[in-house]
């Protein structure tokens, strides 16, 4: 639909930027942190920097904090490290690690930024790892009680929180990157780990009802909408199959309780069903999200399985996200679409269907907890960073959103990633996101100085205008 006028933002709306702990903290082995599965991890793809570093964010809080508030966010989600809180996942708590969430925490609340929790991102404890990781119910368990802690500690001081990121991509992809159990349990089927989590989830949402009144919280998987290659109708049927197994599975338990049919007899064909205990369907359907919270970065296109070469990925694109499956789908390249520097399509107007597509499908408020470019950014001999193609990226996203807001969706708030520059999952520091420029190399630490790019200046705009100026 095309409207004469946009709607303004709602007033209160969460200009926000994201991170994650692992990728931005850096001092991995500090302040008696315990090690997680990422932290263990060797093998880099493209011969890149590790995250023990990383933006040496737990060294510069307070700078970075600042610096958020010069920004004028009006919100910050970040991630806890359950490593850094219970060193070993499922002992003692570190008073340290807790120490240092409350600076950050106060920081933000000092400069009348809300704090967004992410509870987990990827970095299971690697000890839980060891003895079954989301193989094991015992991680189940460790988490609520994680989460407990974390609701004790911090939840007089934070009203938003998410569960677990990207549930759906470490089951899908996860053991590619290592993060799901790093390389261990591989013999226990990603779908039972989902299912685990899946439970953890929903009691971790119970517990913060019971807790913490008045707080809220959804989950945050990558949601993409996913086209079909041509109305040829076994393509519309291979695109609404991929749609079912990559984003409503996880959406429809975390909202309805219950596993979406189309997933259900996709596992059941595969012989992936997972065990349902006596007991998790009540778990499942007592679990109620506030809102939905979800990272956006481009939609996927589908095309009917053809047998032979299914599983093959879109050349260019990244093969953990570009991938068919046989039997299922082809992944196609849209040639409606630009692809960045590292293969990724670019869609803002698949961000306007994707944000309709949920909340017609939910009836929730939405909040994008990432999206954002990754590009090679280049510092000017005078300091500055021109990252114009990152300022057209997220303008065409916020300028797809507010018509999204036009067709009635509720969004409550937009985190892009990043807040400030990390390491990536796939290519390292190189590959950067933030408004705010670390200098650093793959392996040379230089100055791991902060800057702020261009986009830095037009964002605070933005955020002062309330919108699009
Ligand atoms: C999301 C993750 O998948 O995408 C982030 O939640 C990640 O952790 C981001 O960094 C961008 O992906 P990448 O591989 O470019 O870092």
């Amino acid at each position: 639909m095309k409207y004469a006028a946009r709607k303004p933002f709602p007033e209160g709306f969460l200009w926000g930027a994201s991170t994650s702990g692992y990728q931005v903290e850096g001092a991995w082995d500090e302040d008696g942190k315990g090690k997680s599965i990422v932290d263990v991890r060797t093998d880099f793809p493209h011969g890149t920097t590790d995250y023990t570093v990383a933006a040496d964010h737990y060294h510069h809080v307070d700078e970075d904090v600042a610096l958020f508030g010069e920004l004028c966010l009006k919100a910050y989600r970040f991630s806890i490290q359950w490593t850094r809180i219970v060193p070993d996942g499922d002992g003692e708590l570190s008073a340290k690690g807790v120490a240092f969430y409350h600076r950050l925490i106060d920081g933000l609340i000092a400069q009348g930024i809300e704090p967004i929790v992410t509870m987990y991102h990827f970095d299971l404890p690697q000890a839980l790892a060891e003895k079954g990781g989301w193989g094991s119910r015992a991680t189940v368990d460790a988490f609520v009680r994680y989460a407990e802690e974390l609701y004790r500690e911090f939840g007089p001081k934070v009203a938003y929180w998410l569960t677990i990121n990207e549930q759906n991509m470490m089951v899908l992809y996860g053991s590619a990157l290592d993060i799901l159990d790093g390389p261990l349990n591989r013999e226990v089927s990603a779908y039972q780990k989902n299912h685990h989590m899946l439970l953890a989830q929903a009691r971790a949402m119970s517990r913060l009802r019971e807790m913490v009144p008045g707080a809220k919280i959804g989950p945050a998987p990558n949601i993409a909408y996913v086209y079909p290659e041509s109305c040829k109708p076994d393509d519309v049927v291979a695109a609404s199959d991929f749609n079912a197994i990559r984003n409503w599975l996880y959406l429809d338990v975390a909202v309805h309780g219950r596993y979406h049919p189309i997933a259900w007899a996709y596992l059941e064909a595969r012989g992936l069903t997972p065990t349902i205990e006596p007991g998790d369907a009540q778990i499942l359907a007592a679990a109620k999200p506030d809102f939905i919270g979800f990272n956006y970065y481009a939609t996927h296109t589908a095309a009917a399985p053809c047998g032979a070469g299914d599983e093959a990925a879109i050349e260019g694109g990244d093969p953990q996200i570009f991938m068919g499956e046989p039997g299922i789908f082809r992944a196609i390249a849209n040639p409606h679409l630009k692809k960045n520097a590292f293969g990724w399509e670019i869609d803002p107007v698949g961000f306007r269907i994707t944000l309709r597509e949920i909340y017609e499908r939910y009836h929730l408020p939405l909040l994008v907890t990432e999206n954002g470019l990754g590009a090679f950014d280049e510092v000017a001999p005078d300091g500055s960073i021109h990252d114009d193609y990152r300022i057209e990226y997220l303008r065409a996203h916020i300028e797809q959103m507010q018509w999204a807001i036009a067709d009635g969706v509720e969004v409550m708030g937009y985190c892009p990633w990043s807040a400030i520059d990390l390491v990536s999952t796939h290519h390292g520091i190189s590959k950067r996101y933030g408004f705010v420029y670390v200098d650093r190399g793959e392996h040379d630490l230089r100055t791991l100085g902060r800057s702020k790019k261009d986009s830095f200046f037009w964002y605070r705009r933005l955020i002062e205008a309330n919108g699009l100026v």
